[in-house]
C-alpha cells in the first residue's frame, strides 16, 4: 500500500509558492501541461539559457540533491538532468547500472525509489515498463520525473522537442508537423503528438504499417480535434513538412528480431530528400539515431538535432527549478 503523500506547500521555503503549479508535483506525462503552463515553463527555460550563457552555473539548488534512477540505457536525458543539476548548484546520486545497485539482489521500484528519497529531493526515473513511473509515484513521497516509460511517455523529451520547435521557428500554431519512423513503440512521438494537441497544428504520420501510431494516441488527437493524415510514403507530405521529426526504430521493444530486421532501413533521410523539402522546414529527431538520418544532412542549417540536445537542458534546469520551487 503507498503512503499518502505529503501536501507538497506545507513547508514553503519563502513567499508565495502556493502560486507555483509545479512546485512538489511529479511529472508523469504531457497531459500535465497546460498551454500557460507551457509558456511558464520556456519562459523560465530562456531564463536559464540566458544564465548559463552569462556565468554558467549558479546556486539556484544549492542543497538540493538529484537522484537520477535509469534502468535502461541513455545518453542525453541522463546527462542533461545532471548537467542541469550541477548548473543549479544542486547534486546528483547516478544509478545508472541497476545491476550495480540492490535492484540486482531483486529489490522491487517501490522500495528502491522509497529509498532514494531518504536522501535526495526529486527522483529522476527511466523504466522498461509502461507506468513504471506513475507506479514509482504512488510510493514516493518526493517529486518523481518520467524520463521514458517503456513504450508509454517521455514527457521532458516533449517539452523541449515543443520548445525546439518554437525557437527555430517562432511559432508553433499553423505548423504542418510530420513524425516519421516507429510511431509505435517511439514514446517520444507518443508525447509530442499528444502535446501538440493544446496548439492549432496538422499531423502527418510516416511509418511501416505495422508501426503506426497507436489507436490509444489517435483517439485522443481526434478527441482534440487534430485533422492529421497517416501514410507509408514520405513524399506524400514532406513537401507540405514545417518539421519533420524523424525516430529510431526501437529495437529494444520488438519480440520479434525478423521483423525489426525487415522494418529497421525503412527510411532514410539524405541530401536528396533534403531536397524536396522546405527551404525553412525544421529536421528534429530525439536521437540517438542509428542511420535515419544520414550524416551528410548534419551542415544542412535545417539540421537542428544537435541544437534541439541543447535546448533540453534548459528545460530541464526550468523543470527542475520549477518542481522544487526554485522558479
Ligand atoms: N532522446 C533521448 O531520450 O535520448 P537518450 O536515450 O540518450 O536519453
Amino acid at each position: 500500500m503507498a503512503r499518502n503523500r505529503l501536501t507538497p506547500n506545507r513547508h514553503l521555503p519563502f513567499g508565495d509558492r502556493q502560486e507555483a503549479p509545479f512546485y512538489g508535483k511529479d511529472i508523469l506525462g504531457v497531459g500535465q501541461f497546460r498551454r500557460a503552463d507551457l509558456h511558464d515553463v520556456f519562459g523560465v527555460a530562456h531564463e536559464m539559457r540566458e544564465m548559463v550563457a552569462r556565468v554558467g552555473s549558479f546556486d539556484l539548488l544549492k542543497g538540493k540533491i538529484l537522484a537520477n534512477l535509469f534502468y535502461e540505457p541513455s545518453t542525453r536525458t541522463m546527462s542533461s538532468f545532471t548537467a542541469a543539476m550541477e548548473r543549479l548548484g544542486g547534486s546528483v546520486i547516478p544509478i545508472s547500472e541497476v545491476h550495480y545497485s540492490s535492484v540486482a539482489k531483486g529489490e522491487s521500484l517501490p522500495d528502491t525509489v522509497r529509498t532514494l528519497e531518504c536522501y535526495a529531493d526529486v527522483i529522476v526515473l527511466r523504466h522498461p515498463s509502461l507506468g513504471a513511473a506513475a507506479e514509482a509515484a504512488r510510493y514516493a513521497r518526493k517529486p518523481v520525473i518520467n524520463a521514458g516509460d517503456g513504450p508509454g511517455e517521455h514527457p521532458t523529451q516533449a517539452l523541449l522537442d515543443l520548445f525546439t520547435i518554437h525557437e527555430e521557428l517562432g511559432t508553433v500554431d499553423g505548423l504542418t508537423v510530420t513524425m516519421l519512423g516507429d510511431l509505435k513503440y517511439g514514446r517520444t512521438v507518443h508525447s509530442l503528438a499528444r502535446l501538440l494537441c493544446q496548439y492549432d497544428v496538422q499531423l502527418r504520420f510516416v511509418s511501416p504499417d505495422s508501426l503506426r501510431l497507436p489507436e490509444k494516441v489517435k483517439a485522443e488527437l481526434d478527441e482534440a480535434g487534430i485533422r492529421y493524415e497517416e501514410t507509408e510514403a514520405l513524399d506524400d507530405v514532406l513537401g507540405q513538412s514545417d518539421v519533420l521529426y524523424v525516430t529510431r526504430v526501437q529495437k529494444e521493444r520488438f519480440d520479434d528480431l525478423a521483423h525489426y530486421e525487415s522494418v529497421k532501413g525503412a527510411y532514410v533521410i539524405d541530401r536528396d530528400t533534403m531536397s524536396r523539402a522546405k527551404p525553412n522546414m525544421v529536421l528534429m529527431h530525439p536521437l540517438p539515431r542509428v542511420g535515419e538520418i544520414a550524416m551528410e544532412v548534419d551542415d544542412d542549417p535545417r539540421a537542428a538535432y544537435f541544437r534541439q540536445m541543447e535546448y533540453g537542458l534548459y528545460v530541464r534546469m526550468a523543470l527542475l527549478a520549477m518542481v522544487l520551487g526554485k522558479a
